[in-house]
């Protein structure tokens, strides 16, 4: 009888042994270990069997099946801390993370100062109820100029070192045949006037093109137009959303706003629109102060201009304004020199840009 017990308790062990060995991976070993010690497992029906026995054969068999089930168990364990070591091993090298990698790089994109302001007065200006126009930056003469009051030969012409292109053909005469590069926005007042009714609020900020280069012009630069016109629009308006305008613009309560006699042909009477600063130790610093800055050219409507926009001047007037988008800029926010703008290097971009996700806004600031 224990001949035989043993006889098969040696073939269990070696088969077991075996299986353990072989188990390719921890679900195959997990088999092994429930058919052999799990409830209905080869060793625990020998276990069972021992009822059987006498109490001197019990003893002796129990002990040897004990020692095959403890041998079996840390033959197992063995064979798991081994598997789970390859296991282990693979994982790592499937997953593995090139530690010298650079980290993932910020993104770059900034906002251009430019994009920028023209995004805050837009801000500004729709919140008092103004609405965004545009127009071409190919103009005919009449509209860049004639109509403007700038008749031909007019100094004024002179003046605006005009780009001119090819004269148009049919054109119905000389003016409008006359082509060239807007050299400021205030076409965009006729187009508007001869195409909406008043009353009329309108901004434009755009494109303008001038024959100039140095530290203070580029041959492209942007201004931003207004145009308000109604029944009773007066010079008060225009001081009064102006002013307005400078002290959020830049941001400054308390901003010293001075209005100055001065001449354009399209605007009568025109005034240039100064705003205080000071100038410490070389530092231009915006808000009251000794010191004066222009930035910006307005007057009420000629009434010759609101007549070359079909507008009877005897029922309607109103006011106009222009200034150059990159001056504010470079003003408030402190850059030196106007042709930087365009010269597309990211590290300029980097360090006057603006975020990408800070729009400008009246209710959650021009500026973060
Ligand atoms: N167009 C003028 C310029 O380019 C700027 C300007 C001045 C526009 C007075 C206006 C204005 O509308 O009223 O210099």
């Amino acid at each position: 009888m224990s001949d035989t017990l043993d006889a098969q308790q040696g073939a269990l062990r070696s088969q077991l042994l075996d299986q353990v060995a072989a188990a390719a991976d921890l679900a195959a070993l997990d088999a092994v270990r429930v058919a052999a010690l799990g409830k209905k497992g080869a060793i625990t029906d020998l276990m069972k069997g021992l009822g059987g026995l006498t109490p001197d054969e019990r003893r002796e068999a129990g002990q040897k099946l004990n020692a095959l089930k403890d041998e079996i168990a840390a033959a197992l364990d063995a064979r798991k801390g081994a598997l789970e070591a390859v296991e282990l091993e693979s994982r790592l090298a499937r997953e593995g993370l090139d530690m010298t990698l650079p980290a993932r790089p910020q993104a770059r994109g900034r906002i251009h100062p430019i994009s920028q302001v023209v995004d805050e007065l837009t801000a500004i200006f729709c919140e008092m109820g103004f609405s965004v126009a545009e127009g071409p930056e190919i103009e005919t003469g009449w509209h860049n100029f004639s109509a403007l009051n700038i008749p031909p030969h007019h100094p004024a012409r002179q003046m605006h070192d005009t780009f001119y292109l090819p004269d148009q053909d049919g054109a119905k005469d000389a003016d409008h045949a006359e082509t060239v590069l807007r050299t400021h926005t205030s076409p965009v007042q006729i187009r508007t006037m001869l195409e909406e009714e008043p009353p009329i609020r309108i901004i434009v900020p755009g494109r303008t093109y001038r024959s100039d280069y140095d530290m203070t012009h580029t041959p492209m630069f942007h201004q931003v137009e207004g145009l308000v016109i109604g029944r009773d629009i007066t010079m008060g308006h225009l001081k009064g959303c102006l002013i307005e305008f400078c002290k959020r613009f830049f941001e400054v309560d308390d901003l010293p706003v001075r209005f100055r006699p001065s001449f354009f042909p399209f605007t009568e009477p025109s005034m240039e629109v100064d705003i205080g600063c000071s100038r410490k130790g070389g530092e231009l610093v915006i808000g009251a102060g000794d010191d004066w800055l222009e930035i910006l050219g307005s007057g009420m409507v000629h009434p010759q201009v609101l007549r070359n926009g079909g507008i009877d001047p005897d029922i309607y007037q109103g006011f106009a304004f222009g200034m150059g988008i990159e001056r504010i800029a470079m003003l408030k926010y402190g850059i030196p020199d106007l042709r930087t703008f365009f010269e597309a290097d990211v590290r300029w971009l980097e360090h006057y840009g603006f975020e990408p996700s800070d729009t400008p806004s009246m209710a959650y600031g021009l500026t973060k």
